[in-house]
């Protein structure tokens, strides 16, 4: 997503020599090239008509024509522009602003668009950034400018700080709704609103350093989930009920035999494993860095499931090793209230984790030191979310 605030335009206004005087505005056109009826290109039409705008876009209805080894279709939007103006040759008090639609919103009216024009006191005003991306080697090829930013450019770095003043773009383009909770899908499409619903919040005071406890030796725990990000995916998985039978013969996995088996779904089972993937990238790979220092993670995983712990199906698990270089264990329900007994011990340091705090995670070496087992859960269920991340 793209936040971004038209006073800063994405875009450019040309100016014929303003002149007359028809209120200001009547001499004021939005540009824009939209091939696709899209929720962004919505949005960007409602907000255009909540503050009077005039606009027109070009090249509705056409194919985005990308050409083969050019990149992502720039020059066609140039060309349909150019097209565009050469009808308003004549117009010499017109001032054309070009915008992007699908990720820009007017937030204010054509008034202030133009006196902000005016003040730039130049023919032609584009909008410019301070650093350039993603290419820095074409830096020299951008003229020095006196005032101003210099570089021009589109990426997810416009206006990052505009973020949270004005808010944020919701993407409904891809919105899914064949869950039972789509938001959980949403970590790629509307990053911003799954943080917020879903990363516990004192993550970030976690990642500073604070909050992070050591229960065991070399495992780490902290805060990662928010109460609804724990209850959603337990009744996500609940909602999908496969839950395998806990025998040793297992053809979800490679070799089709699980040494010690639980009671459980994998993340892929649901559809899940990419945008797992990218939560372990986003929210565990940093802390990874930060707590076994010199590690770096990409956050890979050959299994990532919910396990769900009772005492007439499958109470506890026996010692073992896991297949992975770190584990992450979050704990997604609440001792003393879902479930009594329950937590995990770590062998070689008789060190047990009895009390598991809901959205919180446990984070442990996977191989030769951190011999584990899970111990009974007595009443209730239990749900656990586990990674085995490698490398
Ligand atoms: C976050 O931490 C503060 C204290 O550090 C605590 O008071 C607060 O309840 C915590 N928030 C949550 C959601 O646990
Ligand atoms: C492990 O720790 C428990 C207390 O948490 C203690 O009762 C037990 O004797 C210890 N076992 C070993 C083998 O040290």
């Amino acid at each position: 997503m793209r936040p971004l605030l038209l006073l800063a335009l994405l875009g450019w206004l040309l100016l014929a020599e303003a002149k007359g005087d028809a209120k200001p505005e009547d001499n004021l056109l939005v540009l824009t090239v939209a091939t696709k009826e899209t929720e962004g290109f919505r949005r960007f039409k409602r907000s255009a008509q909540f503050f009077n705008y005039k606009i027109q876009a070009l090249g509705l209805g056409e194919d985005w024509n990308v050409e083969k080894g050019t990149s992502a279709g720039g020059g066609q939007k140039v060309r349909l522009l150019k097209k565009a103006l050469e009808k308003h040759a004549d117009k010499e008090d017109l001032v054309i602003l070009f915008a992007d639609s699908y990720d820009v919103l007017f937030a204010s009216g054509p008034r202030e668009l133009l006196k902000k024009f005016r003040q730039a006191r130049s023919q032609v005003v584009f909008s410019a950034e301070e650093l350039i991306y993603p290419d820095r080697r074409l830096e020299t090829k951008y003229p020095v400018v006196s005032d101003g930013k210099r570089f021009r450019q589109q990426d997810v770095f416009m206006f990052l700080t505009n973020r949270h003043t004005l808010g944020h773009l919701l993407s409904l383009d891809s919105y899914r709704t064949t869950h039972l909770h789509n938001d959980l899908w949403e970590v790629f499409s509307n990053p911003e609103d799954w943080k917020e619903k879903y990363i516990h919040q004192n993550y970030t005071k976690a990642l500073a350093g604070k909050l992070v406890e050591t229960p065991c030796p070399d495992v780490y725990w902290f805060p990662i989930f928010t109460e609804v990000a724990c209850d959603e995916l337990v009744e996500e998985m609940e909602h999908f009920g496969q839950w395998s039978l806990g025998n040793n013969k297992d053809n979800r996995i490679q070799g089709g035999y699980e040494n010690v088996p639980t009671i459980d779904i994998h993340m892929n089972q649901i559809g899940f494993e990419r945008e797992w993937h990218k939560f372990l990238l986003e929210y565990i790979a940093p802390m990874t860095e930060k707590l076994y220092p010199g590690y770096y993670t990409r956050a890979q995983f050959d299994l990532a499931f919910v396990v769900r712990y009772k005492p007439d199906e499958q109470p506890s698990l026996m010692p073992h090793h896991d297949a992975s270089t770190f584990t992450i264990n979050i704990a997604l329900n609440r001792v003393g209230v879902d479930y009594e007994g329950g937590g995990c011990r770590f062998l070689r340091y008789n060190c047990s984790i009895r009390a598991p705090r809901k959205g919180w995670t446990l984070m442990h070496p996977g191989r030769l030191t951190h011999y584990h087992e899970g111990l009974p859960t007595t009443r209730g269920t239990r749900y656990i979310a586990v990674s085995f991340v490698d490398p």
